[in-house]
């Protein structure tokens, strides 16, 4: 491989097995997810995914060349995380959170692959290539963040709340090391108390509060 062009050829054939392994995996995580909003993401991203699939073949085609994979030893390993997490989660909640977690790491493999690949066609300056690329990076994105708003609206503490309960059995001799050095300060200024007070509830260890809303 000795210019620009052959190396975006090889990661064309990079995503393009990527893309076809995920058509295959995609399908068993919709059926393994316990949420219906997320059976329904995958299953909208498989059908989206084949598309993308056609814009590779449309690629090839520009470039003059036989469309092709070439195994992906990266995606492959996703996969197989993703694999061993259907095998080993046993609670629905866990297990759905989970997926999102697989389904993003496999998300943004994507978004660095396309936004490189968008890159390299503009600097060999294959416009309709680029515009291929670019449309299959925003679904990667608009999906990327389709995930993440299932997480955080619902699915993540669902899981916390199904593991809260058994946890909290078990830790019972758990000694609070971070206690003995804030409360001796009994001093708290009143005038800022009052805002505080508004505002110390829903305030907790996630930094994105919005997503608590029902
Ligand atoms: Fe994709």
């Amino acid at each position: 491989m000795e210019t620009l062009k052959e190396l975006f050829e090889e990661t064309l054939k990079d995503v393009y097995f990527a893309e076809k392994t995920i058509v295959k995996s995609l399908p068993k995580m919709a059926k393994k997810a316990k949420s219906p909003e997320l059976k329904r993401a995958f299953e909208e991203h498989t059908e989206q995914t084949k598309g993308q699939v056609e814009r590779l073949d449309e690629i090839f085609k520009l470039i003059g060349k036989r469309a092709s994979g070439k195994k992906c030893p990266a995606l492959m390993g996703l996969v197989e995380e993703t694999e061993e997490l259907m095998g080993e989660v046993k609670d629905p909640q866990v297990l759905n959170a989970g997926l999102i977690g697989c389904a993003q790491a496999v998300e943004h493999y994507e978004i660095a692959r396309y936004g490189t690949l968008r890159a390299w066609a503009e600097q060999l300056e294959m416009p309709k290539a680029v515009k291929l690329l670019e449309a299959t990076l925003a679904e990667e994105k608009t999906t990327d963040e389709k995930l993440t708003k299932l997480a955080l609206g619902r699915i993540n503490r669902a899981a916390d709340e199904d593991t809260k309960a058994p946890a909290a059995k078990r830790a019972t001799a758990k000694p609070a090391t971070a206690k003995p050095a804030a409360p001796k300060t009994k001093s708290t200024s009143p005038a800022k108390g009052k805002v505080k007070a508004a505002s110390s509830g829903p305030a907790t260890r996630s930094a994105k509060t919005p997503a608590r809303k029902k």
